[in-house]
Parts: C-alpha cells; structure tokens; sequence
C-alpha cells in the first residue's frame, strides 16, 4: 500500500493532504493567526542538541512508562482532537484501538464525532475524557459520570480556550458553524471524490457526547456546533478546577499550560498532572512554544505531579529530547490525524509505529537502554 512509502510522519501528512478535502486538511494542519507560535513548537525543538553516550549496551531498548496509574509501552499518548469522523469513517473507534494496540493511553475530545460509551466498547486500553470549562456545571457532572461508569483512567481539562482561537485558514475555507463552503469549497471536495465517498456511508457526524441535549429534530451538525459553542465558558477560575478535580476523584491533567506559576496553581487545585500545552498553536498565536515553556513547569512541579506536554512532537528525538527536559510522557495531535486522514485506522497503527521505531532507534543512538534513564545529562547545554 502506499503506506509503505511512508518513511516518516510529513510524509503521512503529505498523503493526507492529497486525499483530505483543503477546508478538511487545514482544519487538522493549521493554526492561530500568523502561526508563529506552530512554528515555534517545531522550531524550538530544532534548537535542543542531543550529546549521546557511546559504548552503552542497548541491544535492549526499553520504551516503557507509566502515567495517570497505567502502565504504557511507549512514552507518548494521544491528544484529543475533535470530529475525527470529518477525515475518516473509521474516525476515534480506531484511534482509540490503535492506541490500545500500541499500549498507549487515548483520550477522547468532548468535541468528539464517537461517543464516550461507543469508545470505551471499541477499546480495552486505557483512556481519557478530555472536557472543557462549561458554562452549564451539570453538564461536566454528567460526563464525570458518564466517565466513570465508561471506565476510563482519567478526566482531562482543557483550560486554553475561554475563548476561541483565530484560526484564518478556517475562516477562509468557510469552516465555521455552520460550514460555508462556497463553489470553490464544493469543487475542492469533489475533487477529492475518494474521500467524498468514504465520507457518504461514513455513520452522520455528530458531536455524539452531546448529542442527546438537544432536539432529536433539530440534531444537525450546526446546532450541535451552535450547542457546544455556547456551552464553552470565559469565566471559570481555579476554584471551578478544583469542584472538577474533586467530583472526579481520580487521576487528574490540566492541559494547557504554560506558567510555572499555572503549574503550582494546577497542583494546588487538586490536578494529579499537567499537560505542558499551546493547543497546537491553535489558540494564543505569540504564546511560548511547548519544549521552551518544559523546563520551568517541571522544575515548578518537581515530584508533586506528573508533567507531560505536546506540541509539535514528529520525530522521535523531540520525545526523547522533551524527557530530556523534564517531561514524564508526550502526547501528539497532527501526527495520528494526518495518519488517519491518510488511511483511516491504518494510518492511525502507522503513525504511531513511525514514531515508536524512531524513538527507540534515538534512544540507542543516545546510549539509553532506557527511555527513564533519561535524565538531562543528554543535552548540549547541560550543566552539573
Ligand atoms: C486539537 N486539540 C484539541 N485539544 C483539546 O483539548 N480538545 C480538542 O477538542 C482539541 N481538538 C483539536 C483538533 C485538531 C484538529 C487539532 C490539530 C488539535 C489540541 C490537541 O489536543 C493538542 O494539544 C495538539 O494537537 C498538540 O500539538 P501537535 O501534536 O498537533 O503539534
């Protein structure tokens, strides 16, 4: 299959701009205003030099970690990205069982297009629910409910959009609620007829979390959207973080930050972990890269937490170079989307085998057996 070809993740995303629809590809490939802060989180891994040890023994490279109480066989996990059914009908079933094939952790979007029960059915590995602040408190209640029985490991909350971003791509390919794709759109898509078929017998995207809060009659997408939108709050504070972190219970991110001092603020309020996170640089456009904004947060966090981020994550060095910096674990975003807007599941499975083979043949390259022997001593900057 074409995947064969695929020696790397730009080349997943360049099959997946060949058979995305532009209003479809730019969605996943895009972000805040001028971009510079999606630039800057692949620009400022660039500039992170690895030092590898020679002469270690690493017949046997280990991948293995543990986050939010579960182990994991490699040290990257899934962010949660929303309407995956947009790309492909295999949608978040799939990547939640690609994760689950690969020992990772998912997380499922509250903008998702598979709902938190469909999701747990589909995959026994462990999993997320990634909420929002909302403005209608038993709406969170209700999918700290829905959660738990679903059996999923942990509750993420996102706390970088009490806003909307500006994402212009969007704004020029008429990927608003509701979409306005205009005759150039229509033309676009029909080009891409193979992904218009898939998309035709593709189950109806819905936002199937919240789908049952609205009118039966009324449950088209732009509803919904309209629905969900206005549910997303600009008033929550850290005490609203803390009533989450306390009805939940159980394993904990905050997911968004970028302080220290937020960090701090994110232990205090009851977070069991913090996801080191510029939302792809889909939100705050000038905002601090990721890798720049790890060193500080893990030092602010030290042993009282865990500390993952994401954020411009295709390569396996920028895994071991982001562990290198403090970070107990990764996720990624574009990398699986572009697998799935690729192949549907099968890209999904090679998305995260790419970046699986890397980071273990980076590991060895850098002397580490291990990816928890990592310890910052692998850096060009690094001082005793
Ligand atoms: C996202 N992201 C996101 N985050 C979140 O908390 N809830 C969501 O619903 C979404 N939706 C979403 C859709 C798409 C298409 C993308 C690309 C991203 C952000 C995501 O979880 C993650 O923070 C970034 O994708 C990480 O950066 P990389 O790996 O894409 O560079």
């Amino acid at each position: 299959s074409m995947l064969d070809k695929a020696y790397n993740i730009d080349d997943l995303r360049r099959l997946a701009k060949r058979r995305l629809p532009r209003a479809m590809f730019d969605y996943i490939d895009g972000g805040a205003e001028d971009e510079a802060t999606m630039h800057a989180n692949r620009r400022d891994f660039a500039s992170v030099s690895l030092v590898p040890h020679q002469l270690v023994d690493v017949s046997e490279v280990d991948l293995s970690t543990e986050a939010f109480g579960a182990k994991l066989s490699i040290p990257f996990m899934i962010s949660p990205t929303g309407m995956s059914a947009m790309f492909h009908p295999d949608a978040e079933s799939a990547v939640a069982a690609a994760a689950a094939k690969a020992g990772t952790l998912y997380s499922l979007s509250t903008m998702g297009s598979t709902s938190i029960e469909d999701v747990a059915a589909r995959s026994c590995g462990p999993k997320a629910f990634q909420i929002y602040a909302f403005r209608d408190r038993d709406l969170t209640s209700e999918f700290i409910e829905r959660a738990r029985k679903a059996k999923y490991d942990a509750l993420i909350l996102t706390v970088d959009v009490p806003v909307a971003g500006n994402r212009e791509r969007d704004l020029r390919n008429g990927m608003t609620l509701p979409p306005a794709l205009g005759l150039m759109g229509v033309l676009d898509v029909l080009r891409h007829w193979r992904w218009a078929l898939d998309y035709a017998r593709a189950p109806r995207m819905t936002l199937a979390n919240v789908a049952h809060r609205i009118d039966e009659a009324n449950a088209d997408i732009s509803t919904l959207s309209g629905y969900i939108t206005k549910q997303f709050s600009p008033a929550m504070t850290w005490a609203d973080a803390r009533s989450i972190a306390d009805e939940w219970g159980g394993p904990f991110a905050i997911k968004g930050i970028l302080h220290p001092d937020d960090a701090r603020a994110a232990l205090d309020s009851g977070a069991s972990a913090v996801i080191v996170s510029n939302h792809g640089g889909r939100q705050l456009d000038g905002a601090i890269s990721s890798i720049a904004a790890l060193p500080a947060i893990a030092n602010a966090v030290g042993s009282q937490g865990e500390v993952f981020l994401d954020g411009g994550i295709r390569r396996g060095s920028d895994i071991v170079k982001a562990f290198a910096l403090g970070a107990k674990g990764c996720f990624v975003g574009r990398p699986y989307l572009y697998g799935l807007g690729a192949a549907g599941g099968h890209g999904v499975d090679k998305a995260l085998e790419i970046l699986t083979t890397e980071t273990r043949r980076v590991l060895a390259l850098t002397g580490r057996s291990s990816i928890k022997e990592i310890d910052g001593s692998e850096l060009a900057d690094h001082r005793d």
